[in-house]
């Protein structure tokens, strides 16, 4: 890890922009007590200062080849979070039509879009193209022959890169891995090579690009040098061939610190691809997301009650899967800290839990940490990416609060759902009334 890496991570103490002062736990220069306080729990906190700040890294990095940044999303999709990255120049990785209706609302020029996905519909082909998004990132053949048809019919000529499949294996969870050849995202090499020769066919298509994004957490630089290894020779064989290759998205996937894992940073994965593509002509895309946002933001909740069984202490949260549901979904590791830290007191071991009817329910299995009591705060780090984007409404729960700090401000961003909003769009029918 760089010197520079542990100064921003010291473990049980600070995570970039989350760190203690004196016993409170704070967010830039905000308790985050005086935010819970505020707004209640469960509540997702966001440091505008760590999302800029990665953001930076990366642009850093990478700044010889001068790549446009498409941040991935999904990650977290809030406005505000949007539009600080749209403001450091960003351009979208969206892949909805919902995305697009966001990045648009966050001012995104639609120039720096591009949409991925294996399942995009007519509809939101056409608002795309009436959008005028940079270029579609294609996953099938189906798909070629559709956008082909809509822009055929709106008259337009539309750019596309062609999603592609190496066939390497990330080493990540298999719920986050996307370049295996079982996968269903992509085109395999072949077919990927068969349809620039048939791009003939796609009149209202411009075949320019080529995209690839093999999975999620990767944590060293090994597979994606497979990759884009591959992807180069692919390259290569297809511009002997007359094919011209203006577009090169590399996707997302850097890997980030949830409990002791020593991923990359920026510049040491750049050393590391950058000369590959030093003496190459194309446009660098990058598309990453849980990088940004991942250690930008907590998940902070209250406990409400401390039960005790013959095998387990747990804390049960006013928080859980409904909240955030990676752990139960990929067994993923938060760390837990208290808001407010008592060294006088005696070490536990918790598990804790929401309020879900779901033994899945849990956010951290096994922890040490101080002895609890009910009423006090807790904060699940490394929740910003992927956290809020991926919570549900399971068991009627309303949807938590969002707020993003920046220096010793803080707003939310997102108000807490009420009951109201659980109905919303609901209707009985006359035979019912
Ligand atoms: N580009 C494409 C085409 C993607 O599918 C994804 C993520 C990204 C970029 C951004 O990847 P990142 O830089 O964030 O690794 N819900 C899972 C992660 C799913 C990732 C989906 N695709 C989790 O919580 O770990």
């Amino acid at each position: 890890m760089s010197a520079g890496l542990e100064k921003e991570i010291e473990r049980g103490v600070r995570l970039h922009d989350f760190y203690y002062v004196g016993r409170d736990l704070c967010c830039e220069k905000v308790r985050v007590w005086d935010i819970v306080q505020a707004v209640g729990t469960p509540v997702y906190i966001y440091s505008h200062r760590t999302i800029v700040e990665h953001f930076r890294k990366l642009k850093r990095a990478f700044q010889s080849l001068r790549p446009l940044i498409c941040y991935s999303m999904k990650a977290n999709s809030n406005l505000a979070v949007l539009k600080t990255l749209v403001r450091e120049g960003a351009g979208l990785d969206i892949v909805s039509g919902g995305e697009l209706y966001r990045a648009r609302r966050a001012g995104c020029e639609a120039r720096k879009i591009v949409y991925a996905g294996v399942g995009k519909t007519g509809e939101e082909i056409e608002e795309a193209i009436r959008a005028g998004i940079l270029l579609f990132n294609i996953e099938s053949t189906a798909e070629l022959g559709e956008i082909n048809r809509i822009a055929g019919r709106l008259k337009k000529k539309v750019k596309v890169s062609l999603r592609v499949n190496p066939g390497v294996d990330p080493g990540t969870h298999r719920h986050i891995a996307t370049g295996k050849p079982e996968s269903k995202f992509g085109l395999d090499l072949d077919t990927a090579h068969a349809v620039f020769i048939q791009s003939p066919g796609y009149p209202a298509l411009s075949i320019c690009g080529i995209h690839v994004h093999i999975g999620s957490q990767i944590l060293t630089g090994e597979p994606f040098l497979k990759a884009f290894r591959k992807v180069l020779i692919f390259v290569t064989s297809l511009e002997k061939e007359g094919c011209k290759i203006e577009y090169l998205n590399l996707g997302g996937g850097l890997g980030i610190i949830y409990s002791d894992e020593k991923p990359q940073t920026a510049e040491e994965f750049a050393q590391e691809i950058l000369p590959l593509f030093h003496h190459r002509k194309f446009r660098l895309i990058f598309e990453p997301g849980r990088f940004i946002v991942g250690n930008a933001g907590i998940l902070a909740a209250r406990i409400l009650y401390l039960k005790k069984t013959p095998v387990k202490n747990f804390a049960v949260l006013d928080t859980g899967m409904n909240d955030l549901i990676r752990p139960t979904l990929y067994d993923s590791h938060h760390e837990v800290w208290p808001l407010e830290k008592d060294p006088r007191r005696e070490k536990r071991v918790y598990d804790f839990v929401g309020p879900v009817c779901e033994s899945g329910d849990f956010l951290a299995r096994d922890r040490s940490t101080q002895e609890l009591r009910a009423g006090e705060g807790l904060a699940f780090l490394s929740a910003g990416a992927y956290g809020f984007s991926m919570a549900s409404n399971y068991n009627s729960r309303p949807r938590p609060a969002e707020v993003l700090v920046k220096g010793s401000e803080f707003a939310v961003i997102r108000k807490r759902e009420t009951h109201g909003d659980l109905l919303r769009g609901e209707k009985v029918p006359p035979f019912l009334r």
